[in-house]
């Protein structure tokens, strides 16, 4: 792999800059700011060597539609303000932009081009749009760890058409990462939320053998707490799950690992209700199952105390109505406990993950957190993430 910083001579240089700038944003203001600040490195490198930088992200899952509400427009206003610099979102269809319409005014420096899951291309790692997109610049660079599991066109294809490099942030997650997963200390749980379950639920299996404890909660949950034959009313689930959690259940048995899943839940008839406490079997139609219930916050508890390492992506309910955040809470606070007596290895990633963390200012007392969720697990998994597999 070849790495941003090893670069001398990016005096003028255009760089493709893929960075990962999905955060959660409500009513059009950026609830948590993290992954912004963990690429103002790369940018400030780059602004330093001179180079012309124009940024790619995506935001939401637009699906190759142009949605208002998925502008990269705030993230560009804050990057503004933190470094304190002129940044321009160019709003033009990417598929007409030549290269001579970028950087028209030599003093500007930094631009984004709109979402680029705007373009079905993206998603479909298509070869003309990636081919497309290179000869806007003279260079590549991926620092966007957190979407690396993600074999699209300005992550993995773009790589086939222009030189290409690690980012600072990729480069500092991938090591920690690299070194945390081979100084491992049994015995080891593995928390998994979220509402991403069609990304998640495949990667399980394959976790098991790696560790002691794997607690299912959020979304998840819902399919386990439904595959054992319990009510989950209009809660989100994925669709035909069965024969993964089939196997689930049976490589736990081989590996002797637990599977740990809710014992009774939080439900609310919507998104914005007040918090209800259910045993599973008095869920009904129309509930909305959003958080653990008390006895599943308390048996998870038990299981972090009685774990040396811990290793966390997802929250355990939806933690962006107060009503619903006490099982995420919890379950930050037992880890934090424990850190601070230094009875804990703690590791936490995925850009929900740390939103809750930051609510109650836990950050600083997990060992390791990465901007990285789903590329995160599948990091844990063993597999070469395809945005990663590009770079090498
Ligand atoms: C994330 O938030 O995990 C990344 O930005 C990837 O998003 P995706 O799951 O929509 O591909
Ligand atoms: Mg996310």
């Amino acid at each position: 792999m070849k790495y941003v910083r090893d670069l001398k001579n990016l005096n003028e240089k255009r760089v493709l800059l893929r960075l990962d700038l999905n955060v959660p944003i409500k009513n059009g203001k950026i609830t948590d700011q993290t992954r912004i600040d963990k690429i103002l490195p790369v940018i400030n490198f780059l602004i330093k060597n001179k180079s012309k930088i124009i940024v790619i992200s995506h935001v939401g899952r637009p699906k190759g539609k142009i949605s208002k509400d998925l502008s990269l427009k705030p993230i560009c206003e804050s990057l503004e303000k933190k470094i304190n610099q002129k940044v321009i979102l160019i709003k033009d269809d990417i598929l007409k932009l030549k290269r001579e319409d970028l950087f028209s005014e030599p003093k500007k420096q930094i631009i984004f081009l709109e979402n680029i899951r705007f373009y079905e291309e993206e998603e479909k790692n298509d070869t003309d749009f990636s081919k497309h997109l290179s000869k806007l610049a003279d260079i590549f660079v991926n620092d966007a760890f957190s979407c690396s599991h993600r074999a699209h066109a300005s992550v993995s294809k773009i790589t086939q058409y222009l030189p290409s490099y690690a980012g600072l942030q990729l480069e500092t997650e991938i090591n920690a990462l690299k070194k945390i997963t081979t100084e491992i200390k049994r015995p080891v749980t593995c928390i998994i939320g979220g509402s991403k379950i069609s990304t998640k639920i495949g990667i399980i299996k394959n976790l098991i053998p790696k560790f002691d404890n794997i607690i299912i909660v959020g979304g998840m949950a819902n399919n386990i707490l439904n595959y054992l034959g319990n009510p989950i009313g209009k809660s989100i689930k994925e669709d035909n799950c069965n024969s993964i959690i089939d196997n689930i259940f049976k490589t736990a048995k081989t590996h002797s690992c637990k599977i740990v899943y809710p014992d009774d839940v939080v439900v609310g008839k919507s998104m914005e209700d007040k918090a209800k406490i259910k045993e599973l079997n008095e869920v009904k139609n129309d509930d909305f199952i959003l958080d653990i219930g008390p006895k599943t916050i308390r048996k998870i508890k038990n299981l972090i105390e009685n774990s040396e390492t811990i290793l966390w992506n997802g929250p355990a309910g939806y933690f962006e109505n107060p009503n619903f955040a006490l099982g995420s809470c919890e379950i930050a606070k037992k880890i934090v406990e424990k850190n601070k007596k230094k009875m804990i290895y703690s590791i936490a990633g995925g850009g929900d993950t740390i939103a809750v963390l930051n609510q109650i200012n836990a950050i600083e007392n997990f060992n390791f957190v990465s901007t990285a969720g789903g590329a995160f697990l599948e990091y844990l998994e063993g597999k070469e993430l395809p945005g990663i597999k590009a770079l090498n």
